[in-house]
Formats: C-alpha cells, sequence, structure tokens
C-alpha cells in the first residue's frame, strides 16, 4: 500500500469524559499544536463524545465537558483558523463509517484490546456493547478523513495498530486501495506520563486520588502542592538517562520537565544532574505553573461565552463534512449499497 497518494492530513482526538489532564496535554494537545504548527498536515482535531458515552456520562456533565475541552484545546494553541476542530457527533459520517468497520473487525480482534479488559474491569458482561466496539469507531474517527498520521500518547498504540488491520482488511476484502496505512506519532518525553503517586500507573482522569494528577484547571498553589508532595525515592538525581532506568517516579518528573521545557532529557540532567527533589520539586512547580496557567485562565475566559465555542464547533463541523462526506459516499459504493 502506497501512502503517497493521500493528502499529510492529522486526526486525533480526545474524550469529553472529565477534565484535562497533564499527561492529556503533555501526551497529545501540545503535539497537536506542534503539527498544526508544522504547517506540513491539514489537521483535524474532535472532542469524541460518542466515545465518551461508552461508559455512563451525565448527560449535563457531557455538555460542559465537550465545551470545557474545546476551550482548552483554543486555550492550548489549536486555531479554529488552522485546524478543523469538531465535535465527533456533529459529523455523522464517523458513526456511519463506525457501522461498517464493526462489520469489517474481528470479535477476536477486538477481545484482545487491554484498554477494553482494563475499562470493563472484572465484569466484562455488564460492560456496554459501546466499549466492546470502542476501537471500530475509532478507526472511523481516523480513515473517515483518510488521516495519515494520528498523534497520540502510548497508551492508544494498540488501537493504531487495529486501524490499520481494518483498513488493510477492507482493502483486501473489497480489493481496492482506498484506506491508507496510518502512522501513529507516539513521540517527544511525555508519551507516558505517570501518576504522582505510583510510578507504575498512568496519570489518569479516572484514577480516585486527585493527588495522582495535574488537572489543567487547577490553580498555582495546588499545583506546587502536588510537586511537592510527588512520591520520589531518596537520591539525588542522576546526569544521565541510563540513572533513571529503576527510578520510575524519578523519570516521571524529569520526563515532565523536559516535555515542558522542550528540552529532552539528557538536556535536562546535563543542568539538573545531583540535584535533590529538594530542589528539582520546586524548580518544576514553577515551570509548571508558568506553562499551565496562562492556559487555564484562557480557558476560563472562554468558557464565559459558550455561544462563541459552539459558533466555532458549528463551522468547524461544515468544514469536516466536506472531507467526510465523499470519503463514506465512496465506501458505500466500494461497498455495494446504492449511493
Ligand atoms: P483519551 O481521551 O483517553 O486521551 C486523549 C489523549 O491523551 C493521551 N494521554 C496520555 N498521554 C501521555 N500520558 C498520559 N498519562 C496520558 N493520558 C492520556 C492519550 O494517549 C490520547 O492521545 N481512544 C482515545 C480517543 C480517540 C482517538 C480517536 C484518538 C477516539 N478516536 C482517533 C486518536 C484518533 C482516548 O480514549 O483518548
Amino acid at each position: 500500500m502506497n501512502n503517497t497518494q493521500f493528502t499529510p492530513r492529522v486526526f486525533s482526538g480526545i474524550q469529553p469524559s472529565g477534565g484535562l489532564t497533564l499527561g492529556n496535554y503533555l501526551g497529545a494537545i501540545k503535539r497537536f499544536v506542534d503539527m498544526q504548527n508544522q504547517g506540513d498536515f491539514q489537521t483535524v482535531y474532535c472532542m469524541v463524545d460518542l466515545h465518551a458515552i461508552t461508559v455512563w456520562q451525565d448527560p449535563a456533565a457531557l455538555r460542559r465537558n465537550t465545551r470545557e475541552l474545546a476551550a482548552g484545546f483554543i486555550a492550548s494553541g489549536i486555531s479554529p483558523e488552522k485546524s478543523i476542530l469538531i465535535n465527533q457527533s456533529a459529523v455523522p459520517e464517523h458513526a456511519q463509517l463506525g457501522w461498517i468497520f464493526s462489520c469489517v473487525a474481528r470479535m477476536g480482534w477486538m477481545s484482545r484490546m487491554t484498554q477494553f479488559k482494563d475499562k470493563a474491569g472484572k465484569n466484562a458482561e455488564a460492560s456496554s456493547l459501546g466499549l466492546f466496539a470502542y476501537p471500530a469507531l475509532m478507526a472511523a474517527d481516523i480513515l473517515v478523513y483518510h488521516a495519515t498520521h494520528v498523534p497520540v500518547g502510548e497508551d492508544q498504540k494498540q488501537h493504531l495498530e487495529l486501524t490499520r488491520d481494518i483498513a488493510a482488511k477492507f482493502n483486501h476484502d473489497y480489493g481496492v486501495d482506498f484506506f491508507p496505512e496510518v502512522e501513529p506519532v507516539i513521540e517527544g518525553a511525555a508519551t507516558r506520563v505517570m501518576s504522582l503517586r505510583d510510578g507504575s500507573k498512568k496519570m489518569s482522569k479516572s484514577d480516585p486520588s486527585d493527588a495522582s494528577r495535574i488537572n489543567m484547571t487547577d490553580d498555582a498553589d495546588t499545583i506546587a502542592k502536588k510537586i511537592r508532595k510527588a512520591k520520589t525515592d531518596p537520591d539525588a538525581l542522576p546526569s544521565e538517562a541510563e540513572g533513571l532506568k529503576d527510578r520510575p517516579e524519578a523519570r516521571n518528573l524529569v520526563n515532565i520537565y523536559a516535555a515542558l521545557n522542550e528540552q529532552t532529557v539528557e538536556q535536562v540532567l546535563a543542568e539538573v544532574g545531583g540535584q535533590q527533589f529538594g530542589t528539582f520539586k520546586p524548580a518544576l512547580a514553577e515551570l509548571a505553573v508558568s506553562k499551565l496557567s496562562p492556559i487555564s485562565t484562557e480557558m476560563a475566559r472562554l468558557m464565559d461565552d459558550v455561544g462563541e465555542i459552539d459558533k466555532l464547533l458549528a463551522n468547524g463541523a461544515l468544514q469536516a463534512r466536506e472531507i467526510t462526506a465523499p470519503i463514506l459516499k465512496k465506501t458505500y459504493e466500494i461497498v455495494g449499497m446504492v449511493g
């Protein structure tokens, strides 16, 4: 399969299922902004509300979280002039292609998804059918744009491999060269930001402990306090990355520092090697506050005028459908539906 026939296009999405964390920011949004500004791609970013309801969402909270996520995108630097910003349910072709892909994907593939196993927990029987089918809709989100590149955090890697499998099976079954081979873009120092309380667990909005994460809406004092209390070990920081190998908590804080300051881990360690956490943590807190506070202030300002956010999203949906409607129409023709 040769991708040269496709327009270089980026697609990525975030669930509006609660507040944004530093993990979402460093692993995803900050890199969405970079790819937007790089200018090599057309960029499409999405609030995936259809994915959010695979687990229960209170309707009023979903409405608010979707707008707040849009505000988070814009406040972080996603420009509605440079990128297409949409809410998934406002572009019906996502769900329509999602159904076709549910008929392409195999039960066996879906049951191997670790995210499903984690989210369904011990009681898979009681989880929604949507939670099981989740990755087929995710593949549709991407492929309904013929997107070629997808920036995500490490935890989405398996879903993107499945997206490639679905595209390949569709192309093979129907004897076409229609869907591209998607490139996952999992890069930088913070592709997996860990909990501040446990270096073996991912930082997550669903962790019961608020101290485990930095929320994009946390104020400066809260951010500083959470970093001060972050779990660490008693040793000084090493001067080389090799020295972080068996020190997950130390590695996490250094990774966060590097990603926020747009440095490599090696550059950070060259500066802070030999420091105790008593010195490093306040420096990290200061850096985090200086980068995150302007974003949370701007998010709050944008949330004062939700009418403006709704207008931007309505416009984004119109732009998106110019891409998705012809791709869906062609898919229907390939499948044999009278179009
Ligand atoms: P979601 O909403 O769980 O997370 C959104 C993005 O944030 C990244 N992320 C992290 N990165 C680093 N460290 C962390 N601790 C961390 N936590 C979250 C995720 O990797 C992701 O990039 N299935 C997706 C949403 C989705 C999607 C798509 C993504 C739906 N359709 C199409 C890409 C393309 C999800 O649940 O992300």
